[in-house]
């Protein structure tokens, strides 16, 4: 899966190349390449940014760098249709079935905004591009950040953990809040490790009795009760 992420920071996406989104780019799973937008500007103070058309406070980021940047990435594979990511509170929530859906793509390029983002006819464009697989416009949650990067390092570690090689053990994804047939519209319940008694707490007996019957029923009744507490809103939990 090939990745590309255009920012102002490219510093922001460092991060990236540790853990496990680092070990898949060692092993050859995951490319990424991290772009700064500036490269792609014309002017002395390398702008990106102007004062927005209709007035009003802040700023927004300029079309022509971005699209001289999006151009100049997509033609460095000709033979490939990349997908255009543009990370913003207004788009659709990103979430677990998103990452699974997404995870089989061969290339995204992630334009992160900063300001009042990105000027609208930049994803108008792409999404109109023949030689483009779409555009995505995307959230990670009811909240305004200053900028987009954050919300790459989300989404490509959640992408990262669903390509196969990536983590150790495959099945455990499937266990994972929001995952697998089981989990899909839960999140998952309590975990417990040795010492089997910490400060006089206990572990839950039925964890040690090595019966997997009894072990699966009781993590099922525990997401299960999790998910009325924490999460009602992910749909009616008996
Ligand atoms: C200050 S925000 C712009 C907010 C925009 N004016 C609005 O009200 O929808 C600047 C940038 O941060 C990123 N951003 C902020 N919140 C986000 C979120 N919840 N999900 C994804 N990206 C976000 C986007 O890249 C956005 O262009």
């Amino acid at each position: 899966m090939r990745l590309d992420v255009v920012s102002i920071f490219p510093a922001y996406l460092e991060p990236l190349r540790l853990s496990l989104v680092g070990k898949g780019i060692e092993a050859g799973i995951i490319e990424l390449r991290v772009h700064d937008l500036r490269d792609w500007t014309s002017d002395r103070h390398r702008t990106v940014d102007d004062t927005p058309y209709g007035g009003g406070p802040g700023m927004v980021m300029k079309p022509e760098p971005w699209g001289a940047a999006l151009d100049d990435i997509r033609s460095s594979d000709p033979g490939k249709r990349p997908a255009l990511v543009i990370p913003t509170p207004s788009g659709s929530v990103f979430t677990q079935r998103t990452a699974e859906s997404w995870s089989s793509d061969t290339w995204l390029i992630f334009a992160c905004g900063r300001y009042e983002g990105i000027d609208a006819r930049v994803a108008a464009h792409y999404g109109e591009r023949p030689d483009w697989s779409g555009v995505r416009e995307v959230s990670i949650g009811d909240f305004v950040l200053a900028g987009g990067e954050a919300a790459v390092l989300v989404m490509v570690e959640a992408l990262a953990r669903l390509q196969p090689g990536i983590l150790g053990n495959e099945e455990s994804a499937l266990d994972d809040s929001f995952s697998g047939e089981q989990m899909g519209d839960l999140v998952e319940g309590p975990v417990f490790t040795k010492p089997p008694v910490w400060r006089d707490r206990a572990v839950p007996e039925v964890l040690l009795s090595g019966h997997h019957g009894r072990i699966a029923q009781w993590r099922q009744e525990q997401a299960r009760a999790r998910t009325a507490a924490n999460r009602p809103d992910l749909g009616e939990v008996t």
